[in-house]
C-alpha cells in the first residue's frame, strides 16, 4: 500500500519556479553620490544665483529679506560652488584614473563611452524619422545621443561658469594677469551661461530624462542605481544584446532596491523637480517682465 505522502506527490501539479523580476546595475554608488552632490548644489546655485541676477524683482527682495540680505545669498552661492567644484574634480580624476591608469579604453571611445560617435548621428536622425512615423525606433547603447549631449552641456558649462565665477570671487588675484575688461566680461559670461544652464537643466534635461513617455513621471535609475530587465531591454536594447552576446549580462545582475529606498528616492526626486520647475517659472517671469 503506497504511503500517503507518495500518493500526494504522484497527483501533485508540477510546481512552476517563481519567476523573479531581474535587476541590473547601471550606476555605482559612487556615481550616484556624485550625481546627488551635482543636483543638490546645482539647485542651491540656481536658487541663489537667480536672486543675485534679478535682485530688483519682488521675489528676490522678499527672499533676501528672509535670509539676511544679498550677502547671505552670495555666501550660500559660494558654499554650493565649492562643493560642486569638488564633485567635478573627483569626476575628472575618476575618468583619468579609469582611462589612463586602469587603461579602460572604452571610456574614451566605443559603445560605453560618453564621446559621441557615428551611431549617435544615425540615432539622432533615426529618432527624428521615428517621431514623424517614417521609420523604426532606433535601438540605443549604454548612453543615448541626448544623454551624451546633456553630459557635455554640463561638463563644458561647469568649466565656463566655474572659471568666470572664481575670476569674480578672487578678482584682485586674477587682475594681476587679466585685463580689467576680462573681469567685466567674466560677470556677463557667468550670468548668461548660468541662466542658460538653469533653463537647459530645468527644461530639456528634465524632459529628456524624466518626462519622456519611457520614464514618466521619473526615471529612478540615477537614485537606485538599478533598472529592471524589461526597462533595460526596452530603453537600451543594443547594450542588453551586446552584454548578452559577450556573456557579461550576469555580472551586472543586482538586488531589487528596497521599497523604503525607492520611496525615499521618489520624494527626493520629485522635490528636486518641483524646485527646478519653480525656479524655471521665476526665471522666465523675471526675464520677460
Ligand atoms: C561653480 C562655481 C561657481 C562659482 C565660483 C560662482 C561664483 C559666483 C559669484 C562670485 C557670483 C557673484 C558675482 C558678483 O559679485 O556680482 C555669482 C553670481 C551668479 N552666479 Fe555663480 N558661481 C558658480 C556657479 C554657478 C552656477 C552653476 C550657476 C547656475 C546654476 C550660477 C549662477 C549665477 C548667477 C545667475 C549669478 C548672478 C550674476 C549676475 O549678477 O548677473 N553660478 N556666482
Amino acid at each position: 500500500m503506497p504511503e500517503l505522502q507518495e500518493i500526494e506527490l504522484q497527483h501533485a501539479e508540477p510546481v512552476e519556479a517563481p519567476t523573479q523580476k531581474r535587476y541590473f546595475t547601471r550606476f555605482t554608488r559612487h556615481q550616484r553620490s556624485l550625481h546627488a552632490v551635482l543636483f543638490s548644489t546645482f539647485l542651491g546655485l540656481a536658487a541663489t544665483g537667480l536672486p543675485l541676477r534679478f535682485s530688483e524683482s519682488y521675489w528676490a527682495r522678499k527672499l533676501a529679506a528672509g535670509v539676511g540680505g544679498f550677502g547671505a545669498i552670495l555666501f550660500f552661492h559660494k558654499f554650493c560652488a565649492l562643493l560642486l567644484t569638488l564633485a567635478f574634480l573627483v569626476h575628472v580624476k575618476d575618468v583619468f584614473q579609469r582611462g589612463i591608469f586602469h587603461r579602460e579604453k572604452g571610456i574614451f571611445w566605443g559603445p560605453t563611452s560618453m564621446v559621441a560617435n557615428w551611431k549617435d548621428v544615425k540615432d539622432l536622425f533615426g529618432h527624428m524619422r521615428w517621431f514623424l512615423g517614417l521609420g523604426p525606433k532606433p535601438r540605443f547603447e549604454r548612453y543615448a545621443y541626448w544623454e551624451k549631449f546633456d553630459y557635455w552641456a554640463v561638463f563644458w558649462g561647469m568649466i565656463v561658469i566655474g572659471f568666470s565665477g572664481y575670476a569674480m570671487w578672487f578678482a584682485p588675484f586674477f587682475a594681476r594677469f587679466l585685463p580689467g575688461w576680462a573681469l567685466n566680461a567674466a560677470l556677463v559670461i557667468h550670468s548668461e551661461e548660468g541662466l542658460l544652464a538653469i533653463l537647459f537643466i530645468f527644461s530639456i534635461h528634465f524632459v529628456n530624462t524624466h518626462l519622456r513617455p519611457d520614464s514618466f513621471p521619473m526615471d529612478m535609475v540615477v537614485f537606485t542605481g538599478v533598472e529592471s530587465e524589461e526597462e533595460f531591454k526596452k530603453k537600451r536594447s543594443t547594450e542588453y544584446a551586446r552584454l548578452a552576446a559577450e556573456g557579461k549580462l550576469e555580472a551586472r545582475l543586482a538586488e531589487a532596491p528596497p521599497s523604503w529606498y525607492v520611496k525615499f528616492s521618489r520624494i527626493v526626486g520629485f522635490t528636486a523637480i518641483f524646485i527646478g520647475l519653480t525656479l524655471l517659472v521665476l526665471t522666465l517671469t523675471a526675464y520677460f517682465s
